[in-house]
């Protein structure tokens, strides 16, 4: 099968990345669908790369959402959900930095901070980049964003949902996300036993700040990075 990835930025700020995984009959047509995606966009880059070995997870994350009357209500929701496997004040410095701005210079990172879900060190070996998941796609993204639409979600929780799965998958412990774009407030947090937990809102309108940290087994590191950056997978129904 082909990996096809696409990423668009403008002025030199990355403004648009999606991907598919597919296979040659479906090139063309996903390689135009890609091409529409960046509203503006000063540069695009399209890489198309075959992906010998792919695997397959029957059924993603269970999705639910939690509406809260503003971001600090959520961020405590957060905190509660997730202290069943990290420490509160691991939990409230990761949420500091990240609304902060995560990387060395006080702005967003451009893949997710890793955390020692033990220790709440930072693990990533370059802290302005981060880790990002890659090489993943819905078997049928059309039936499943269909009925994620008729359920009220968004193309978000699509892209993000897959995400998350891949990423407990790979041995992700836990998960808590939120975007930088200034109009889109609605966060996550994600583990295996509690699925893909919406919240909303995790941020205030025309916040520019947003991330991911991904709490993960110090002793597992390598394997989960091999996991979440190589291995091709392909999530099945919803
Ligand atoms: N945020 C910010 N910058 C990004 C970025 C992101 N999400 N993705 C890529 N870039 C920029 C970075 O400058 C990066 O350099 P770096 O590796 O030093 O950070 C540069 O582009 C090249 O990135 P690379 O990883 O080689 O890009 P790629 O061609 O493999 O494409 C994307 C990766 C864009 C597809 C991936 O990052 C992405 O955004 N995927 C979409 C996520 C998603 O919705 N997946 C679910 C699909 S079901
Ligand atoms: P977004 O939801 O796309 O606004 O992304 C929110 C944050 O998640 C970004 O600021 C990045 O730090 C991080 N991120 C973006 N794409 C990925 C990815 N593919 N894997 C891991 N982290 C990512």
């Amino acid at each position: 099968m082909l990996s096809v990835r696409m990423r668009a930025s403008l002025r030199g700020k990355h403004v648009s990345g999606a991907e598919r995984i597919v296979d040659e009959e479906n090139l063309t047509k996903t390689v135009l669908e890609l091409l529409e995606r960046p509203k503006s966009y000063d540069e695009i880059n399209l890489k198309v790369e075959r992906v010998e070995d792919v695997s397959y997870i029957d059924t993603p994350l269970k999705v639910s959402t939690l509406r809260f009357r503003n971001h600090i209500e959520a961020r405590e929701k957060a905190i509660e959900l997730l202290s069943y496997k990290v420490k509160e004040s691991i939990l409230r410095e990761i949420i500091d930095v990240i609304s902060t701005g995560a990387n060395l210079k006080g702005w967003n990172m451009r893949g997710a901070i890793l955390v020692d879900v033990e220790s709440g060190d930072r693990l990533e070996s370059d802290s302005n980049r981060g880790v990002r998941t890659v090489l993943l796609d819905w078997q049928d993204r059309e039936a499943v964003k269909a009925k994620l639409l008729r359920e009220g979600y968004t193309e978000r929780t699509l892209d993000a949902l897959a995400i998350a799965t891949k990423n407990v998958f790979c041995g992700v412990e836990a998960e808590i996300c939120w975007s930088d774009d200034e109009d889109y407030v609605t966060g996550y947090v994600a583990s295996p036993e509690l699925g893909y937990v919406r919240l909303d809102p995790m941020k205030k309108y025309g916040d520019p700040f947003g991330g991911r940290a991904y709490f993960v087994r110090r002793e597992r590191l390598r394997e989960v990075l091999e996991c979440l950056e190589r291995k091709a997978l392909l999530i099945k129904g919803y």
